[in-house]
């Protein structure tokens, strides 16, 4: 029998030569959860080698991140202390602020990226800044939100953010930074916006790590429907209208088919975020011995490059910089 493309994949020389998709370093951005205090390095009981970082500590992970030439992290702020409008997140000594400060006064060269949120700065531990609605629902105030998010992004632009991370899903979000950012001269401050993010039970190892549970209630009302396509695919064009420099699509694994139909929409690069319930999995899998854990975590991470993604935000990333160095 004859078949041609069976034909290209014996000889392995000639199999490499024609691989459509290739793992690089430069696209992988790694999570940092940082609180105030010192030497601390709390490991997270659902996340195997996930860990609460003090800012020195921090400064050590980034230059261990350096040496295996990871050069983009996204931070993750833990305050001290929660209220009902994420002070700590708006204010330029707070947790997020100085982190990146430090870090940037230590080690330049490397890329932060700030996640703009506040749900891991409430009390109540929702996305936004809460309002009672007409029959006493309590839901989030959006346009109350936009504003402090300006706020929010000025800290973050003035301690030294490379990029602006808003992962509310508020509507207007990307056009509100957009402007804020611009009208305060940082307009060469790009926005990667987490553009398609869905309401997941994927998420539930990250909030015990940013302690960012919702103490009542779900994100359902400003997360998506894991089961629209149409509506997932708006909303990133939405945002890439708006301005967004980046798009994102979360969680990643799950939702690939999302990823091609966006890709095939835009011309904006594309991340995707590779979230704290998919990596526990595989984790978890690979300690149990159920799954031959180098080659399923290789594999996962080039399913997100055919997808269409450039840019992977995984726990991952330490572990595929060892890898590729092999
Ligand atoms: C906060 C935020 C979340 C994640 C990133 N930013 C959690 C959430 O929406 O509950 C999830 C990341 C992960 O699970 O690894 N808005
Ligand atoms: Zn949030």
């Amino acid at each position: 029998m004859f078949n041609r493309l069976r034909r290209l994949r014996i000889n392995s020389h000639l199999r490499n030569m024609i691989q459509e998709n290739h793992l690089q370093i430069e696209n992988f951005v790694y999570p940092l959860f940082i609180k105030f205090g010192e030497n601390i390095r709390k490991e997270i009981l659902s996340m195997p080698d996930v860990f609460q970082l003090s800012i020195d500590e921090a400064i050590r992970e980034c230059g261990e991140l350096l040496n295996l030439d990871i050069k983009s992290i996204i931070i993750f702020g833990i305050p001290e202390t929660k209220d009902s409008v994420g002070s700590d997140s708006v204010c330029d000594s707070g947790i997020v602020a100085r982190a990146v400060r430090e870090i940037k006064k230590v080690y330049p060269e490397i890329f932060i990226i700030t996640d703009l949120c506040f749900c891991e700065y409430t009390d109540h531990g929702h996305c936004g800044i809460l309002t009672h609605e007409h029959n006493n629902i309590i839901t989030v105030d959006n346009d109350l939100t936009l504003e402090l998010s300006i706020q929010q992004a000025l800290v973050q632009a003035r301690a030294g953010s490379d990029m602006i991370a808003p992962s509310g899903m508020m509507d207007g979000i990307v056009e509100t930074l957009r402007n804020g950012l611009d009208k305060n001269g940082f307009y060469n401050l790009p926005i990667m916006s987490y553009s398609t993010k869905f309401a997941s039970g994927y998420y539930g190892p990250f909030r015990d790590v940013a302690e960012s549970t919702p103490t009542f209630g779900d994100r359902k009302s400003y997360q998506m429907n894991p089961a629209n396509r149409r509506e997932a695919i708006s909303e990133s064009l939405i945002d890439a209208q708006q301005g967004a420099d980046i798009l994102m699509v979360k969680p990643a694994l799950a939702y690939l088919d999302i990823v091609r139909d966006i890709r095939e929409r835009t011309t904006q690069p594309i991340a995707v975020y590779n979230v704290s319930g998919e990596y526990s999995m595989l984790k978890m899998a690979g300690k149990l011995g159920l799954i031959d854990y180098e080659r399923v975590l290789l594999e996962t991470m080039i399913s997100f490059k055919r997808a269409g993604a450039d840019i992977i935000i995984s726990y991952h990333a330490k572990e595929i910089a060892k890898i590729l160095k092999k």
